[in-house]
């Protein structure tokens, strides 16, 4: 297949598809001709369907009737995987018009008559053109205040992390780790990269835990510890105010849960806890025990490993820790503990 052409940024990508050589051939002197606009040509509806997959458009100039595969089958695959191209039918004659419900149905922008004349589907070429403007701006102003939002959310993270020098890496060791063993599981890439920026995250909540509890050299008392507990609703509540953040917040807020149901701060059990949550959960207990603490030493991988699996059941889900097992042996012990147990001694 031809690689496809990719529009420079200032210019329209227009591809158009008709199994008339001529037709195609017509659009595309006629609009290069008007400047603004990179035009791509092509006669076949399935390879059409294809390159939309794997460039960019912006426009889809398409014949509604065409022998292989009509338009509106054309315009079903692409809907599938693309929602914001642009789309005009260029139709034979005015009995072959496709009919309103499926214009609607396809989201499609309109149709054009066949005919010498070419000024009216320039108009509803340049009427798209002001609409993926408008939408390419608020994308812009979107992006900007994402970025703007997350340099914030980061920051508090940091703060957490640099209040707390214990504890400093932990995130993006809980991170890399828990998206790891979901890796192993077998999960999909999207829930992969869920579950590693839900690490990155978990613990953002603990901002808000005074430095007396969270820095206390030595063992809370049970009211200390019922203020740490809030962290994980803490952190679901900083993280709400962003939508793009909808899809971490159950397991930043079950991160300390237990199958048993002991855990906190719902109390859920076995089934009723996410499992991007029971692996986070994994990761973070394996993590926070092999690392050193003023009070004790870190635990190492052998004693860490035994407390994992004596809490199959009770602390933790059965099928993470097994993840868990997996990677261990997928990658080699000597190669899981440099990625996931060397911290420990780089700490003074
Ligand atoms: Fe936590």
């Amino acid at each position: 297949m031809r690689k496809n052409k990719i529009a420079t940024p200032d210019k329209i990508s227009l591809l158009t598809v008709d199994d008339d050589q001529n037709i195609t051939f017509t659009i595309k002197s006629y609009f290069e001709r008007s400047g603004g606009y990179a035009v791509d040509i092509e006669n076949n509806p399935e390879n059409a369907i294809e390159r939309i997959r794997n460039g960019h458009y912006d426009i889809l100039l398409l014949d509604y009737l065409m022998p292989s595969m009509c338009g509106d089958k054309v315009v079903e695959e692409i809907r599938k995987f693309n929602s914001e191209i642009f789309i005009i039918f260029l139709t034979g004659h005015k009995d072959m018009v496709p009919p309103v419900q499926t214009i609607r149905q396809l989201d499609i922008q309109g149709y054009f008559e066949k005919g010498p004349r070419f000024d009216e589907l320039e108009l509803l070429v340049e009427s798209c053109v002001k609409s993926i403007k408008q939408l390419k701006m608020i994308r812009k102003y979107q992006d900007e205040v994402m970025n703007a939002y997350m340099q914030t959310i980061e920051t508090l993270r940091n703060v957490v992390e640099t209040r707390d020098h214990e504890t400093r890496g932990h995130s993006e060791r809980v991170s890399v780790l828990a998206a790891s063993i979901a890796q192993e599981m077998g999960l999909s890439p999207q829930e992969v990269e869920r579950i590693k920026i839900a690490g990155l995250f978990h613990d953002i909540g603990k901002i808000g835990v005074p430095d007396a509890i969270l820095l206390k050299d030595g063992p809370l008392s049970q009211n200390e510890y019922e203020e740490i507990k809030r962290h994980p609703a803490e952190g679901e509540k900083i993280l709400s105010t962003c939508s793009s953040f909808d899809d971490i917040l159950p397991i930043i807020r079950h991160h300390h849960e237990r199958v048993d149901g002991r855990g906190y701060p719902d109390g859920l059990t076995g089934d009723k806890i996410c499992l991007g949550a029971k692996i986070t959960a994994v990761a973070d207990a394996f993590d926070a025990m092999v690392s050193n603490r003023t009070y004790r030493k870190g635990l190492g991988f052998d004693i860490a490993m035994e407390r994992v699996v004596q809490g199959i059941n009770s602390q933790f889900d059965a099928q993470a820790v097994a993840g868990l097992h997996k990677l261990i042996e997928s990658i080699g012990r000597e190669e899981f503990e440099r990625k996931f147990c060397s911290h420990v001694n780089t700490l003074e």
